[in-house]
């Protein structure tokens, strides 16, 4: 197969299947709940003004597990591995709030759906490291008032972050990579056609196949942890 490449730029999207095998749910299983919430009581804007308390606890508990309780698994590893071999012709955006990405030693990773491990000011935007747990009684360090922290996280209804970049880079790729979303959430869910429309090579590892995986011209079926790798040396023997 000949590859239509332009800059040999890689676009590697990511979703909650990524991290799945570090113990971190996604959030399309079977039950239709996202650890026992129904998204719209959790993460939403109408949420976080309703119950605060509710949406604070609740990112309080994952930012706990994701501080205490796991880790990289190889699939990260392998991405951190690709991307010291190909540096700046990779481009990291993913859907995840966790920094496992970062953990296995990835670089300028793009969190299209904000950071767990950040918190921000209501009033003036500016971003924060978040502590493990923060409440509407905790001091924002910008103005030095209660009840102005949010957590730094994309809700439904809130426009992701770093389009403009996003886009730039999905015109340019030359290999679109998606790895673990269900394609079921946009934008994110409408990158694979604007990558393939301007030429990329698109190719999906995923554990099951989604709706959009007519679309690819390449799908790989299983746990990321066990076949990504695979998939990363075949492309790097194609670069
Ligand atoms: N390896 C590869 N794929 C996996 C694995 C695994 N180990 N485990 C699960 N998957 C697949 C599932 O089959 C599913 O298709 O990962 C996909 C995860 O889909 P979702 O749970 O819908 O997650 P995602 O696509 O990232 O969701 C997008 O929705 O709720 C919002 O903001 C949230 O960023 C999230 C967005």
């Amino acid at each position: 197969m000949e590859l239509p490449i332009k800059n040999k730029k890689v676009f590697i999207h990511s979703g909650a299947g990524l991290s799945q095998e570090s113990g971190i749910k996604t959030f399309r299983d079977e039950n239709g709940l996202w650890e026992n919430h129904r998204v719209e009581e959790v993460a939403t804007p109408e949420a976080f003004s309703l119950n605060p308390d509710l949406v604070y606890r609740f990112y309080n508990l994952r930012r706990q597990q994701l501080y205490q309780e796991v880790k990289p698994n190889t699939a990260h590893q392998a991405l951190a591995q690709f991307q010291k071999k190909w540096q700046e012709q990779v481009f990291f955006c993913t859907q995840n709030v966790d920094d496992l990405l970062e953990r296995a030693g990835c670089l300028n990773v793009h969190h299209m759906h904000g950071e767990l491990s950040k918190m921000r000011c209501l009033k003036t935007h500016k971003v924060f490291d978040a502590p493990i747990s923060f409440t509407r009684e905790n001091q924002c360090p910008c103005c030095a008032e209660e009840s102005n922290l949010r957590p730094h996280i994309v809700w439904f209804g809130e426009i992701p972050f770093h389009l403009d970049k996003i886009q730039k880079e999905l015109l340019d790729c030359d290999i679109f990579l998606s790895i673990g979303t269900s394609n079921q959430v946009y934008p994110a869910a409408s990158f694979i056609q604007l990558a393939k429309e301007n030429g990329a090579y698109c190719i999906e590892v995923n554990y099951e196949p989604t709706a959009l995986s007519s679309l690819y011209h390449k799908s790989h079926y299983g746990r990321a942890g066990e076949i990504l790798s695979g998939v990363l040396e075949e492309l790097t023997s194609l670069l």
